[in-house]
C-alpha cells in the first residue's frame, strides 16, 4: 500500500496533469464508434439530472451492461455485499475489441482496468470531488488517464482541477492526480465525450508512463540519459 502511495507521488512530481507521448486517431476512432451508439448507458443511474452517458471498454463480465462499471462502485458494494474494486473491472468488452483501442491501448495492458468512454450531455457535470481519497490516505490503487475525444476545452467543456482550467489536445494521453478537487461540466449545447482509463499502480506500470513522457522520451529516443547529470 504504501509503495503504491510513493509511486503515486513520483509520477505526479512534476506537475498534476502530464500530457503523455502516445495519440490516438481521434476521427477513426469517432468512425468506429457509430456501430455503439445503441450501447450508451446512464452513467451513475443513482444520480439524476446530471445528463451522463458511459460507454464500456473494460467491464466485470466483458459485456456492455454497465453494471457494476457505470454505477458507483461503491454504492453497489455497499447495496449488493460485494467487495468489487477498479482492478476487478478489467475484461475487455467488445468496444476495446472492435475498435483501433485495442492496439492503442497496448502499453497499458497489465494494467488496465474500469475503463469508458463518458459522454456529458449538454448541462452534463460532475460535480466537484476528489477520486481515490479513503480514510487511509495511503489507499491509493489507479491513476487515471482522460483522453479528449469530442468538445472537451472550453466554451464546450470546462475540466477544473484545484481552480485550474486544464486544455487539452484532443488524442493524446494525460495522466491526471484527481485527488486534487476537480469538477467537470458542459455548459454548452454540444456533446463532449473523454476516455477515462484506470491504470492499476505497480512499479512497473508507472515505469511505462514514465517513458511515455515527453521530456523523458525525447531524451531516451536520443539515447543520451545521464543520472548524474551535471551541467
Ligand atoms: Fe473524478
Amino acid at each position: 500500500m504504501i509503495e503504491q502511495a510513493i509511486y503515486y507521488t513520483i509520477l505526479f512530481q512534476s506537475g498534476n496533469c502530464i500530457e503523455l507521448e502516445h495519440r490516438l486517431d481521434v476521427k477513426k476512432l469517432k468512425e468506429q464508434l457509430k456501430q455503439f451508439d445503441d450501447n450508451w448507458k446512464p452513467y451513475n443511474p443513482r444520480k439524476h439530472n446530471v445528463n451522463r452517458e458511459g460507454l464500456s471498454i473494460t467491464s466485470l463480465d466483458g459485456k456492455l451492461s454497465g453494471v457494476p462499471d457505470l454505477d458507483s462502485i461503491g454504492e453497489y458494494n455497499s447495496i449488493n455485499k460485494t467487495d468489487i474494486k477498479p482492478e476487478d473491472i478489467n475484461k475487455p468488452t467488445i468496444v476495446y475489441k472492435n475498435t483501433l483501442l485495442q492496439e492503442f491501448l497496448k502499453p497499458f495492458d497489465p494494467w488496465l482496468c474500469w475503463s469508458h468512454f463518458i459522454k456529458l450531455k449538454p448541462g452534463g457535470h460532475f460535480p466537484i470531488h476528489m477520486d481515490n481519497v479513503s480514510e487511509n490516505i495511503l489507499n491509493i490503487d489507479t491513476i487515471r488517464i482522460l483522453i479528449p475525444i469530442q468538445n472537451s476545452n472550453w466554451p464546450y467543456c470546462c475540466f477544473l482541477l484545484d481552480k485550474q482550467i486544464l486544455e487539452f489536445e484532443y488524442g493524446k494521453c494525460y495522466a491526471i492526480n484527481t485527488r486534487l478537487p476537480h469538477l467537470i461540466f458542459n455548459p454548452s449545447s454540444k456533446d463532449n465525450i473523454n476516455i477515462i482509463l484506470n491504470i492499476k499502480i505497480t512499479e512497473e506500470s508507472i515505469q511505462q508512463i514514465g517513458k511515455l513522457f515527453p521530456s523523458i522520451a525525447s531524451i531516451m529516443n536520443k539515447g543520451n540519459i545521464d543520472r548524474y547529470v551535471n551541467n
